[in-house]
C-alpha cells in the first residue's frame, strides 16, 4: 500500500502551510551558489502543489519570501525575485489546467514592479479555479500583518465605525491577510529547524507542527504524504481533555 493510499480522506487537513527551508544549505553541500538551491526548490514546489491537489487539500500556503529576507545579499534577493517572476509566469497555464487558484499574502506593494504585475496577472487569470488555492506568502511576516490589522481597527474606532468593545477574535481575523482562508491544521517546516520564524503566528494557534530534516529541494510528494499521515495520528484537543473529545 502506497503512503498516498494510507491517507484517511475523512481526516484530511483542508489547509497545509509550509516553511520551505534549506535551499542555501542544499546548494552549499554541492559546492554551488545559494540560488542553485532556490532553483531546485521550484521542483519541490511543483511536487507539493501536485500532491496536495491530488489528495484533495483545499489550501496550500508556501512561505516563499519573508520580510526579513530583504536583508539578504542584494544579488540573492534579485535572483530570487527573478526566479519567482519566471516561475509564476511559467506555471500559470499548469495552474489553470489543474483548476488551481493562486493567491498571495504579504506586503505585495514592496515587490519589484515586474514581480508584482506578474503576480497580479496570475491571480487574475486563475481566480475562477476552485479545486485548490495556492497561497504564496511573499514579503510576508506575521508581525507586519498583525500591526496592519491593529492599525486598521484603530482607524475604524477613531472614525466611530466600531467601538473598542467590538474587538474580538473574529474582528481581528477579518483584518488579517488570510481573512478569506481557514487556519492551517498542519504546518510543515523542512531542514531540521524547529522555529515558526514570523509565519502565520495568529493562524497557527491550534495547528499541528511537523518538522523534517529533509532540505527543501529534496522534499517530494511522498514527504508531504508522510507529514499528513503523521498529522492523522495526532489528537487535536483544542484545550479540551481526551475524554471530552470522545463524549
Ligand atoms: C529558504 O531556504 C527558501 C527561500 C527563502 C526561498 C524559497 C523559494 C523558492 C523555493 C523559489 C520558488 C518559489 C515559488 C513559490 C515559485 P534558505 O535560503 O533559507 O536556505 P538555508 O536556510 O539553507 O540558507
Amino acid at each position: 500500500m502506497s503512503l498516498k493510499d494510507k491517507i484517511d480522506q475523512s481526516k484530511l487537513p483542508q489547509h497545509i502551510a509550509i516553511i520551505m527551508d534549506g535551499n542555501g544549505r542544499w546548494a552549499k553541500r554541492q559546492g554551488e551558489e545559494r540560488i542553485f538551491g532556490h532553483e531546485n526548490g521550484v521542483k519541490s514546489v511543483r511536487d507539493s502543489v501536485e500532491a496536495a491537489a491530488e489528495i484533495g487539500v483545499k489550501y496550500l500556503t508556501l512561505y516563499a519570501f519573508s520580510t526579513e529576507n530583504w536583508n539578504r545579499p542584494q544579488e540573492e534577493v534579485y535572483a530570487l525575485m527573478k526566479l519567482l517572476v519566471h516561475t509564476i509566469n511559467a506555471e500559470t497555464a499548469t495552474l489553470n489546467k489543474n483548476d488551481i487558484r493562486l493567491q498571495a499574502i504579504g506586503d505585495l506593494k514592496s515587490l519589484p514592479e515586474d514581480c508584482y504585475n506578474e503576480l497580479q496577472e496570475a491571480i487574475e487569470n486563475t481566480k475562477n479555479n476552485s479545486r485548490m488555492t495556492l497561497v504564496l506568502a511573499l514579503s510576508y511576516s506575521s508581525r507586519w500583518e498583525i500591526i496592519n490589522a491593529v492599525k486598521q481597527i484603530a482607524k475604524d474606532i477613531e472614525n466611530k465605525k466600531i467601538a473598542s468593545a467590538d474587538i474580538n477574535e473574529n474582528l481581528i481575523q477579518s483584518h488579517l491577510c488570510t481573512s478569506n482562508i481557514p487556519d492551517p491544521e498542519l504546518m510543515i517546516r523542512t531542514s531540521g529547524e524547529h522555529r515558526i520564524s514570523n509565519f502565520l503566528l495568529w493562524q497557527l494557534a491550534y495547528s499541528e507542527l511537523y518538522f523534517t530534516d529533509k532540505l527543501w529541494p529534496d522534499f517530494r510528494k511522498e514527504d508531504l504524504f508522510e507529514a499528513i499521515l503523521d498529522y492523522q495520528t495526532r489528537e487535536r484537543r483544542f484545550g479540551k481533555t481526551s475524554e471530552q473529545l470522545i463524549s
